[in-house]
């Protein structure tokens, strides 16, 4: 399977499992990720309201790509302090861009991880769909972890990061000159880690989790570790593994 055929088949098995096992439901609130991997989980939810199996769907979109999705599927959004969902979700269902055998993620390579966090960290149920390019040993060292932070405490935080062992990049635009501007106006820095000489990252994800978010100026990091997620991870040989 491609990897594009990957993503497809892990968002639309988990949709579908989810409805099966009663954790998508009429009514519910739901949390909507962002990515390549969350886009064909929206659009199947669509099409299972558009085939009857769901109705009164309130979803909670964490970007601009996933809002003009809903708009555009007929999917109704609402911001998290909406009455009518009250900061509090039944589900919500996201891509990732590493995750670990402890179920542990980085997510934000789309620079959305701020919102993510919020809607993941307040849902009853937190899922990650994904394909097998993103079943790792261990994070911190491959993909880069995303740290959205206030502008004015760029030079300060780059310098903090680098204290804790982790090499800073700012994030640049792509079709636009200078840095990438998230949907909350930050910017992101990408860290990565030294593979230790047993090829291990030198960190721990939970504990660096909180510690990134100590440091004056850093809005939010990508590390995912302390709301363990449902995870649906799609094969190249076209089954999905769930755990
Ligand atoms: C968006 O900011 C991210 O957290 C995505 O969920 C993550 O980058 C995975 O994206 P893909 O599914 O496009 O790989």
């Amino acid at each position: 399977m491609t990897l594009n055929e990957q993503k497809n088949l892990a968002a639309v098995s988990a949709i579908d499992d989810l409805i099966k096992h009663g954790l998508i439901f009429s009514g519910m609130k739901i949390g909507l990720g962002t990515g390549s991997t969350a886009m064909p989980a929206v659009e199947r939810l669509a099409e299972r309201i558009r085939d009857g199996s769901l109705s009164d769907i309130r979803a909670v979109p964490t970007s601009f790509q996933t809002t003009i999705a809903c708009e555009n599927l007929g999917i109704p959004v609402y911001s998290m302090n909406s009455r009518e969902i009250g900061g509090q979700l039944d589900l919500a269902i996201d891509g990732a861009d590493e995750i670990d055998p402890g179920n542990n993620a980085i997510k934000g390579g789309g620079a959305a991880l701020l919102r993510e966090k919020i809607v993941a960290y307040n849902a009853k149920v937190f899922v990650i769909v994904a394909d097998s390019t993103k079943d790792v040993p261990s994070l911190g060292t491959g993909f880069a972890l995303p740290v959205e932070i206030i502008a004015e405490a760029r030079t300060s935080v780059m310098a903090e990061i680098r204290s804790l062992g982790a090499e800073p990049v700012l994030r640049e635009g792509v079709r636009k000159a200078g840095p990438v501007i998230t949907d909350n106006g930050n910017l992101i820095l990408d860290c990565r880690w030294k593979a230790g000489a047993d090829g291990a990252a030198p960190i721990d994800p939970e504990q660096m989790e909180e510690r990134l978010n100590r440091i004056v100026g850093v809005v939010e990091n990508g590390f995912f570790t302390a709301k363990k997620p449902i995870v649906y991870i799609a094969r190249e040989n076209g089954t999905v593994d769930k755990r």
